[in-house]
């Protein structure tokens, strides 16, 4: 395992998830939600849980001079990489730091809203979503994703299991905690109780790929909060943690290195 300086998993969280999981993942999805959204030049845009900005950023591209976008996240650090990420762009997109579930935000201020991977976290998704209702104008979109359970998303499962067995319980746990997984009757309810009319919920899959099965846990800990508690693992045992995974994924191990499927709902609503 390990060639160039081991698992180096202490560089900062959101600095490895702009790097590992944004390009490959995270910035194919947020296509994916812009295409939904259907958004124009001069619409007033909302990412709501924004973390690095990619979001923003992809649609901050789509919006001409005469449209805005605002991200909000509570982790500041995640708001410190997508400012120095954006430094030089234009439209200037705004960064604030805040809570979903009360946005500082005047009624009917977006006419775009997205919410990628990010409701999954929030403690009371209800009112966020009442929150995103709130704020959106007559006629506005909204675009939502998050990850269906793990049980369809074998690849974290594989590796929440191995990391609940030899990293600890909490390890575990953090792994599990994007794969919250509200099934499409919960999202719909959630949508409608929150004001929106025909919400519609499709089920999206897609993958991404990691050179091999030590890059896939070790890009996928440095961008997690697990970074800390994995780095301090004994050598020995992080090559059972790696054996355990390869043999638990076996069948998704290829030629040129490992394929992680993922499988997501994504909810789009108008106002
Ligand atoms: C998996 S990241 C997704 C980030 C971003 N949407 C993307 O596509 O890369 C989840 C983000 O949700 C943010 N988050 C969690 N709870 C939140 C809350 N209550 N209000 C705002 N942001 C929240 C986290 O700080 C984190 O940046």
């Amino acid at each position: 395992m390990a060639g160039n300086g081991g698992w180096q998993l202490t560089e900062s969280g959101p600095e490895a998830y702009e790097q590992y999981l944004v390009p490959p993942l995270f910035g194919p999805w947020a296509e994916r939600l812009i295409k939904h959204a259907n958004i124009r030049e001069g619409d007033r845009v909302l990412d709501v849980g924004c973390g690095t900005g990619i979001m923003a950023r992809r649609a901050a591209t789509h919006v001409g001079e005469q449209g805005t976008v605002v991200g909000i996240d509570i982790n500041e650090a995640m708001l410190t990489v997508a400012r120095t990420a954006t430094a030089d762009i234009t439209p200037a997109i705004e960064w604030r730091q805040g809570d979903a579930t009360a946005l500082p935000f005047s009624d009917e201020t977006f006419d775009v809203i997205f919410c990628q991977q990010a409701l999954q976290f929030v403690e009371d998704p209800a009112v966020a979503l009442r929150e995103m209702h709130r704020v959106l104008a007559p006629e506005g979109r909204l675009a939502v994703s998050v990850f269906r359970p793990l049980s369809y998303n074998v690849g974290y499962d594989k590796l929440a299991e191995a990391l609940e067995r030899h990293a600890g319980a909490e390890a575990g746990m953090m792994m599990r905690s994007p794969f919250r997984g509200h099934s499409r009757k919960e999202l719909r309810a959630l949508a409608e109780d929150a004001g929106f009319s025909d919400p519609v919920i499709t089920i999206e899959i897609s993958s991404v790929r990691y050179p091999s099965v030590e890059e896939f846990v070790r890009r996928e800990a440095a961008s997690s909060p697990l970074a800390g508690s994995l780095d301090s693992l004994d050598r020995g045992v992080r090559e059972v943690l790696l054996d355990d995974i390869a043999e638990a994924l076996h069948d998704y191990i290829d030629d040129q290195g490992i394929v992680i499927p993922l499988d997501s709902h994504v909810l789009v609503a108008q106002r």
